[in-house]
């Protein structure tokens, strides 16, 4: 089987990594890619949001799956495209990959649904949103923008002021451009984060290992939010009462949810939930496999994932039996200094070997690109380095030790991955 993946991120360097390891596999190929996915994939420079020219390299190499990873094609439509071309795909159609694509949609769906989730209302004038904020008279408050922005549309306001101006910069400024025109202002809930990702083929959902994002830029959570700083699998803090009454409460109903709108989901459904005092309530949805949540979910993954995405497009995915390790996986991003702001690229990175790898680690190549034989970085983040382990503390230590090892000028990453999941904050 030849298989074209969509995308070039450590997302997809995982992903290829996990496809790779089929044995029904023959050939992977990869748009864009990186420079660490080139060891696994035969890659071409067509970007994934080109849906044209996703359909036209998919026509050329004739693969026999299109694996259709990031969010912005997944929203605009490329898997509607390729199907209607006689692909295979795996990924949502356009309908339901609006659960990520609209705030808006997705928060209506829970409240028609009765799916937990933060108390809301959406906006598109900036004097309503006001009012409601002054009304509602509680902080921090939550902003976002209705759209896709990259992970950065949310703004926790701490005070009147500051949630005052989030709602100007949306709706006036134009901060997030069209994504921003109508915005979400929600009610902030308090307690610790958990991605559970998950399989579906419309019928049957069933969930992978948990995992733990790191989304602010700094040590202690500090600092601007980012794509993720780094990820442990499983969480611990998701316990299996709390997974129980996940399925009956959030799974289930937002698989029978989207049904009853026709809009069946098929692919990987991720749930960003908050392990509140009030039970799991939803934060988000997401179309997709999360990034870097696919580092450290992945390769604690027995099952072939070529069986599992057929089940998917076939939609048997009740008949089969998904196995997972028993084992912790651990993923540290190593960024360039600067981001999410500011940065710099094209610096060389030592402590990698001629396929981009480095002993006793994984390493999934973010931004990166092979020039001469080297490896320079290309992105903000630039590798998630990636260990399992018996214990979470021992695929931790591990990766930590694989750091130390890699090198290039200015890398930022966070000491503390996993520092929450092992109640040690
Ligand atoms: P989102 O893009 O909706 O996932 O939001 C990004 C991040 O903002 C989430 O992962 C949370 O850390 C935080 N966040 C979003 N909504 C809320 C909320 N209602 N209460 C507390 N934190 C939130
Ligand atoms: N790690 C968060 C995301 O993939 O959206």
């Amino acid at each position: 089987m030849n298989i074209l993946i969509v995308g070039g991120g450590g997302r997809e360097h995982a992903i290829a990594a996990a496809l790779k390891k089929s044995p029904k596999v023959e050939k992977l190929y990869c748009a864009p890619g990186n420079g660490g996915i080139s060891a696994l994939a035969e890659c071409f420079p067509v970007k994934a949001t080109d849906i044209d020219g996703i359909v036209e390299l998919a026509k050329k190499l004739r693969p026999d799956y299109v694996f259709v990873a990031p969010d912005d094609p997944l929203v605009m439509g490329m898997v509607d495209k390729l199907n209607a071309e006689g692909f295979k795909t795996f990924g949502p159609c356009a309908n339901a990959a609006i659960l990520e694509g609209s705030k808006a949609f997705s928060k209506g769906l829970m409240k028609k649904y009765g799916i937990p989730t933060a108390a809301y209302e959406t906006f598109t004038d900036e004097e309503k949103a006001v009012e409601y904020i002054k009304k509602q008279n509680s902080y921090p408050a939550v902003i976002k923008a209705d759209g896709l922005a990259l992970g950065k549309g949310v703004i926790i306001a701490k005070d009147f002021d500051e949630a005052k101006a989030a709602v100007h910069s949306m709706l006036v400024d134009g901060k997030f451009g069209k994504s921003g025109s109508e915005i979400v202002v929600e009610e902030f809930m308090d307690g610790n984060e958990v991605t559970v990702l998950a399989f579906t083929d419309g019928k049957t959902v069933k969930p992978m290992v948990s995992s733990m994002d790191h989304k602010r830029a700094n040590d202690g959570d500090e600092g601007l939010n980012t794509g993720g700083m780094g990820t442990v699998a499983p969480n611990p803090l998701y316990t299996p009462e709390i997974a129980a009454e996940c399925m009956e409460k959030i799974f289930k109903p937002t698989i029978a949810a989207m049904n009853a709108e026709g809009r069946p989901f098929k692919g990987c459904l991720y749930f960003g939930l908050m392990l509140t005092k009030n039970g799991a309530k939803v934060v988000e949805y997401n179309c997709r496999f999360g990034d870097p949540e696919t580092q450290v979910v992945l390769p604690l993954l027995e099952t072939d994932l070529v069986d599992i995405m057929e089940a998917v497009w076939d939609e048997r995915l009740d008949a089969l039996d998904i196995k997972w390790s028993r084992n912790s996986c651990a993923c540290v991003v190593m960024a360039s200094g600067g981001y999410p702001e500011k940065y710099e690229t094209g610096k060389e990175i030592s402590g990698l070997d001629e396929n981009g790898q480095c002993p006793d680690a994984y390493i999934y190549h973010a931004g990166t690109k092979l020039e001469n034989g080297k490896y320079i970085t290309s992105g903000g983040r630039v590798l998630g380095v990636t260990c399992t382990g018996e214990t979470l503390e021992k695929a931790l230590d591990s990766a930590y030790k694989a750091v130390d090892n890699i090198s290039f000028e200015k890398a930022h990453y966070r000491k503390d991955i996993g520092a929450r999941a092992l109640g040690k904050r």
